[in-house]
């Protein structure tokens, strides 16, 4: 099977799962326990959380670990005191769009910021966004869908300056771009595990310390008083080291995901009816989506399947129904045609030669029709 799904999830590395392995046997410690077993592992969390803190360059204490990047987002939103006014991005992923909406029914004040036919929030929605004077504004930093990354730096300066705390999704641009917190200039940000070769049910979110974190998870007191269980331990010293490789090939997977996403967009183009999403936007290295006049988009998956590739139909969570994507009907995009999306998105594994394969078979499935 020819693996082009890295937006959904990332095969585990070897070495993150070398590093877990000890952490699931050995070393089965609680952290919370003084004695020695304990400390071991205590030590191990710590170390992660630095390799963690390193890669998006704030201090240890910024990080709190979570399950994932889903309650990495309600972490970043019970920020919000009850019946408060916030605003999300019309693209945001489903654990925001859906607690949003959560919390909208609770009783707080919602509004959407609109995007432009490339997916991207335009200088005319923050200024309005501001205008409406909310407590706090999530703008995830790339789409999980085509790509897209906002101009986030830009526009959270100008939040900021207004008084709004912000919050970014970068569960998607984690280890394919640089992600700086500072240069972000964001207040929140959201990490998850599993999209950068480490394991699933891991991430974290990262704040500034004037923010006033309230948990969502009340109990042991760990991961300073802000989210209580015991540690998944060896989760995360796995994903503390997917976070150091990630950091330290950054730009090698970069510059071969971009050389095989050019790939990629070349022999796309000379398939007729096609159009790649999203297409003039900055775009993650290794995401395409694109959408077939007159194909359906979960046919052709299923198809590509049966010969051994695996590609999505929009996101992974929105995959199954028959809606068409939330984000590229946002886009302007028409519902029909919108159905048809197919999304790539390559890995550090992949190679020249199954995007070759790729395009081949694409070109045949395509004229079969
Ligand atoms: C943009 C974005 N945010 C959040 C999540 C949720 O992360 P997790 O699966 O770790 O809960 C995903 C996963 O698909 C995502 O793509």
């Amino acid at each position: 099977m020819i693996y082009f799904d890295h937006n959904a999830t990332t095969p585990i590395d070897d070495r993150v799962l070398d590093t877990m392995l000890p952490f699931l046997k050995t070393f089965y410690g609680n952290a919370s326990s003084l004695y020695r077993p304990g400390r071991i592992v205590r030590s191990a969390i710590d170390t992660a959380r630095e390799q963690v803190a390193a890669l998006v360059g704030v201090q240890a204490a910024q990080i709190v670990f979570t399950s994932g990047g889903t309650e990495a987002n309600h972490l970043a939103l019970a920020t919000l005191d009850p019946k408060s006014r916030f605003a999300i991005s019309a693209i945001e992923h489903p654990s925001i769009t859906e607690h949003a909406l959560h919390l909208k029914s609770q009783g707080h004040d919602l509004a959407i910021i609109d995007v432009d036919a490339d997916g991207l929030i335009t200088q005319e929605a923050i200024d309005k966004v501001i205008h409406y004077r909310p407590k706090l504004v999530t703008i995830m930093l790339a789409n999980n869908e085509t790509g897209a990354v906002q101009k986030l730096s830009q526009y959270a300066m100008q939040l900021r300056e207004n008084g709004i705390t912000v919050h970014t999704d970068a569960v998607q641009a984690l280890g394919k771009i640089p992600v700086a917190f500072y240069e972000l200039g964001v207040h929140l940000m959201s990490l998850s595990s599993h999209k950068i070769y480490g394991p699933k049910g891991c991430g974290a979110l990262v704040f500034e310390k004037s923010v006033e974190i309230k948990p969502v998870l009340l109990g042991g007191g760990q991961e300073q008083g802000l989210r209580a269980g015991t540690e998944n331990a060896a989760a995360i010293v796995g994903f503390g080291k997917a976070a150091e490789l990630a950091q330290a090939e950054l730009a090698q997977r970069s510059e071969h995901l971009l050389a095989l996403r050019k790939l990629l967009e070349e022999g796309l183009s000379t398939i007729p009816g096609l159009t790649i999403f999203a297409r003039h936007a900055d775009r993650l290295p290794n995401t395409v989506q694109f959408g077939l006049h007159e194909i359906d988009g979960e046919m052709l998956v299923m198809k590509l399947d049966q010969k051994g590739f695996a590609v999505s139909s929009g996101s992974a969570c929105a995959s199954g129904g028959k809606e068409p994507s939330f984000v590229l009907t946002a886009m302007g995009i028409d519902p029909d045609f919108a159905k048809s999306a197919i999304r790539v998105s390559l890995g550090k594994d992949n190679t020249e030669a199954e995007v070759i394969d790729f395009i081949n078979l694409l070109k045949l499935l395509v004229a079969q029709r």
